[in-house]
């Protein structure tokens, strides 16, 4: 299996249960998510690729600013997860969406035709991300926008830092540098979304962080959450057999107590916010 393949595959295995969570992460990303739109300035008409598109929560919010003359077409390395935004979008009536299985390191696609391009959480899964930014740009008319959100630094957020350290240690490995390439935190360091952007040809490059907090009952709910819809932290600990995987969610679990409040549980998320424009 290549890289590529068992991302597709990992995420595939994760699809059912991201789409089910779109209550949970609209409310988690739904002020990012509107900020990033605006970023890549999204009106009435716009033709916008979305890239690494999920089961097409985000892809909802773009059709609903393009309207029914807008086009957007979302495209994903998974397809069972492809085939859930198309579905999503086909229920919501909103014709303008259409799909294609695309690695966003290789897109393939015909010109310069987009007035925009965008990116929720996919491009830190990219283990060559500048690729993926030079295929984006290749994808924009003159002058056309870049949006995109990561994952910021560990310092904000604690809950990855804690997950994946617990991941580590439970699978017995050495701890990993929190950049690793293709991780989640992996372009959270500080000046390497901006560097990034200027090395694949954007303009007008502006990254700056935004809080995106979890708001849940518990702890316990946010694992559950990532149990079932966290690929990379499912895959890390795919490995182990189901008790040492419940060992590990535990652990975790337990020390994410940290952030239990009186009204519930507020788990720290910062959020780089990227931006920039075709030449
Ligand atoms: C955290 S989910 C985000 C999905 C969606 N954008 C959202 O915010 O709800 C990450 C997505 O990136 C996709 N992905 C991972 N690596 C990719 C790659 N190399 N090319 C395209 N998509 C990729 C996964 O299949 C998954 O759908």
């Amino acid at each position: 299996m290549t890289a590529t393949s068992d991302a597709a595959a990992g995420w595939d295995a994760a699809a059912e249960g991201w789409n089910r969570s779109a209550p949970l992460i609209r409310a988690w990303l739904n002020d990012a998510t509107h900020a990033m739109l605006d970023a890549a300035r999204i009106g009435p008409g716009a033709r916008v690729l979305d890239i690494a598109a999920g089961a097409g929560d985000q892809t909802l919010d773009i059709a609903r600013r393009v309207g029914p003359q807008g086009k957007v077409l979302a495209t994903d390395i998974s397809p069972r997860i492809l085939a859930l935004a198309q579905a999503n979008a086909d229920a919501a009536g909103l014709r303008q969406v259409e799909t294609r299985v695309a690695d966003a390191q290789q897109l393939d696609l015909d010109g310069a035709v987009f007035d925009a391009a965008l990116c929720r959480l996919g491009l830190m899964f990219c283990l060559a991300p500048i690729d993926a930014l030079k295929a984006a740009r290749a994808a924009l008319k003159p002058g056309g926008r870049f949006a995109a959100l990561v994952f910021g630094a560990p310092q904000g957020n604690p809950c990855i830092a804690i997950m994946a350290a617990t991941a580590m240690r439970h699978r017995a490995l050495p701890a990993a540098s929190p950049y690793a390439p293709g991780t989640l935190l992996s372009l959270g360091e500080p000046g390497r979304m901006a560097r990034l952007l200027g090395a694949a040809g954007f303009v007008e490059v502006e990254v700056r962080p935004v809080s995106a907090p979890f708001h849940l009952p518990s702890a316990a709910a946010y694992i559950e959450f990532v149990q079932t819809s966290g690929s990379p932290l499912m895959q890390m600990l795919a490995p182990l057999p189901p008790d040492a995987q419940r060992a590990a969610w535990d652990d975790m679990t337990a020390q994410l107590g940290v952030f239990g409040a009186p009204d519930g549980w507020h788990g720290p998320n910062e959020l780089l916010l990227c931006s920039a424009a075709a030449p």
